[in-house]
């Protein structure tokens, strides 16, 4: 029986935990603030940033969504940015993704300082991510997500062959990092990997996030090793339903998983539950600066 890892039970243990946190922030006048700003009308995004905003809300953390016009232009975007930055009552900023086309090039983590970046893409984090430091910096959050996930089922990575398909700098090349840091051995696969089967089936655990519907089927499996999978992708099927990167039904139906993450329902409320908590971080690391 391939076991379901749902993200319900973790998000609901831990948000009581954050919940903790923040009255005791509250005590020394600090309510968390988180500000994401959304450039455009991308269905998907706006999906997320509202379910980012109901998780901070829930842990009693303040929350606003700041909606910018799709054609915004790039000083504008800038200017709105740095305002954010200064204002010492804001905690975390996170700009959605993906931005319009006419905003690719804007350096964000340049005007975004580490401190302040929970997504944790700043070049400071993930420089922090590679040399396994974490006690200054913010780890992403869907790989801190996964990482969550597999130590709530009680799943340990020590020297385990994981094989992520996906390089992208949000998940694949951060999660790299992280489980080599748990003692992983890690294939990193993406567009260009050759035979990609001959590793999938070599995998202890395997982790799509290449945003490609029903990609990962049986035929990626072996009959002798018994994967966990999880599944990064959330992707919108013509008939509107969300699907992952795996093809759940087929791989249940032949039955040579361990376990496997459901979408929706898996992985992507661990990547806002570990936002609440890189929210409270840096909340938290804001008092100490204060007074030192
Ligand atoms: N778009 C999809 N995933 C993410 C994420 O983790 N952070 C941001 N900022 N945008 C995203």
């Amino acid at each position: 029986m391939t076991v379901l890892l749902k993200a319900a039970p973790i998000v609901e243990k831990h948000t009581k935990i954050l919940k903790q946190k923040t009255t005791s922030l509250s005590l020394k006048n600090v309510v968390p603030c988180l500000k994401i700003v959304l450039v455009g009308n991308d269905p998907a995004s706006k999906i997320y940033t509202r379910n980012k905003k109901r998780l901070s809300e829930k842990i009693n953390a303040s929350c606003e969504i700041i909606v910018l016009n799709e054609d915004i232009s790039e000083s504008d975007f800038v200017n709105k940015l740095r305002k954010l930055v200064e204002n010492v009552k804001v905690h975390g900023i996170l700009v959605q993704l993906p931005l319009p086309k006419h905003l690719k090039n804007v350096d964000i983590h340049k005007i975004i300082p580490p401190e302040k970046d929970v997504d944790g893409f700043h070049s400071q984090n993930l420089g922090r991510l590679m040399e396994g430091h974490f006690e200054d910096s913010f780890v992403p959050c869907t790989p801190k997500g996964i990482m969550t996930l597999l130590d709530f089922y009680g799943y340990n990575v020590m020297g385990e062959h994981v094989v992520i398909i996906g390089r992208s700098l949000i998940v694949g090349k951060p999660l790299a990092a992280l489980m080599t840091h748990h003692h992983a051995t890690v294939t990193l696969c993406h567009s260009r990997t050759q035979n990609l089967e001959y590793l999938t089936k070599e995998a202890d655990i395997i982790v799509t996030a290449i945003g490609r519907p029903k990609f990962l089927t049986r035929k990626h499996l072996s009959l002798t090793k018994i994967p966990i999978i999880i599944d990064v992708g959330i992707n919108s099927l013509p008939n509107k339903k969300l699907c992952g990167d795996v093809d759940f039904e087929d791989i249940i139906d032949w039955g040579m998983a361990t376990a496997i993450t459901p979408v929706p329902g898996g992985v992507g409320p661990l990547t806002i539950l570990s936002l609440a908590e890189n929210l409270l971080i840096a909340a938290e690391r804001s008092i100490y600066e204060m007074e030192s």
